[in-house]
């Protein structure tokens, strides 16, 4: 029987330079449309977002997506390069892979069996590099592949908090592996790359640049980071009530139904209409670092699933209903006042 494999794509894309000069409400608008537009794609693929601003001079943002079929990568970029912002977008580097079980035994590894199922562990930090092998390394007898991989994973072990997800490209891209790693430290990657440069397998690379180090944050964050409207901007913008309320919005943005990350000072809080009702709450996950703004909102039972881990929040008290959160999250008053919506 086959077996089940998912199609990964790192997309790497670089902003033009004459977004930044746009007008600052235009730009909001334009990351507005562009994160609403990736949220139409909940449920059909698994979405995450780094920045590379400050650590890669040729692109500003990966999308790493993962679907079960092509079609859902190519509908997505098809409606990225659709949005307003998408105009200013263009690709740096695009990697294409399919998971696929390792031809190699790690028995020592436990996770071995569910490789073919993307789980990101959401570290701070995403390093990336498309891979080539020499010729000369597929010409070696199979065992001794084996013992040089199992050195690698005896090295790699040395280090248990970076996580590799290794992607398969043969035939359908130009590098033959998209060797991705997690962690929290970028030192402690450094390590394990410069001790693996002494492994009996790395002698057999042919290619494995270039290497992008990625930061991720929420998809509102990482389009933040790009420069344009900051929150400090946008919340100047605001009105401040005698008792303490900032307007952060107009209701004729927040019909019933609607979700608006807005910003009070520095922080980003996420407003929500559930039935006519006005939520505002703090819009980062107690649990992680993804955007709440982005997550599913529950109006039978007034909750709010993270999209990361399907964490669920109460809207009205911040409590925890399901895990993985346990910490509260911060909760907002909220009025309207005319055509404003005022929080505090
Ligand atoms: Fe993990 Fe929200 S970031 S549940």
């Amino acid at each position: 029987m086959t077996e089940h494999r998912q199609c990964v794509r790192y997309l790497f894309l670089r902003i033009q330079s004459a977004w930044r000069r746009l007008p600052s409400d235009t730009q909001v608008h334009h990351k507005e449309e562009f994160v609403a537009t990736l949220m139409g794609f909940r449920g059909k693929l698994l979405l995450r977002s780094y920045s590379l601003m400050g650590t890669r001079g040729d692109c500003d943002l990966l999308l790493w997506h993962v679907s079960d079929r092509l079609e859902t990568l190519q509908a997505l970029e098809t409606a990225i390069f659709s949005t307003a912002l998408g105009g200013y977008l263009e690709i740096a580097h695009s990697y294409l892979g399919l998971t696929k079980r390792s031809e190699y035994e790690f028995p020592e590894l436990p996770d071995a069996a569910s490789r073919t199922v993307i789980r990101p562990a959401d570290a701070r930090y995403l390093f990336v590099y498309p891979f080539v092998k020499r010729r000369a390394w597929y010409a070696l007898p199979f065992v001794e592949r084996q013992e040089a991989m199992q050195d690698h994973v005896r090295i790699g072990r040395k280090y248990p908090s970076i996580r590799i997800n290794t992607t398969y490209s043969f035939g359908l891209d130009d590098q033959e592996f998209v060797v991705v790693f997690e962690g929290d430290d970028p030192g402690e990657f450094l390590d394990l790359v410069m001790e693996l440069r002494g492994s009996p397998a790395s002698a057999y690379t042919e290619r494995d640049t270039p290497v992008f180090t990625c930061i991720q944050m929420s998809l509102y964050d990482t389009l933040d980071s790009l420069g344009g409207a900051a929150p400090e901007q946008r919340a100047a913008e605001g009105k401040d009530e005698a008792d303490g309320f900032t307007a952060v919005g107009s209701i004729a943005d927040l019909p019933p139904g609607g979700c608006k990350r807005v910003y009070l000072g520095a922080d980003a809080v996420a407003l929500f209409n559930v039935g006519g009702t006005l939520y505002a709450i703090a819009d980062r996950c107690s649990h992680g670092r993804a955007s709440l703004s982005e997550g599913t909102v529950d109006e039978a039972r007034n909750t709010l699933q993270c999209p990361w881990h399907g964490g669920r929040f109460d809207l009205a008290t911040g409590q925890p209903t399901a895990g993985p959160p346990s910490a509260p999250i911060k909760t907002f008053q909220v009025r309207v006042n005319g055509e404003h919506i005022f929080v505090r």
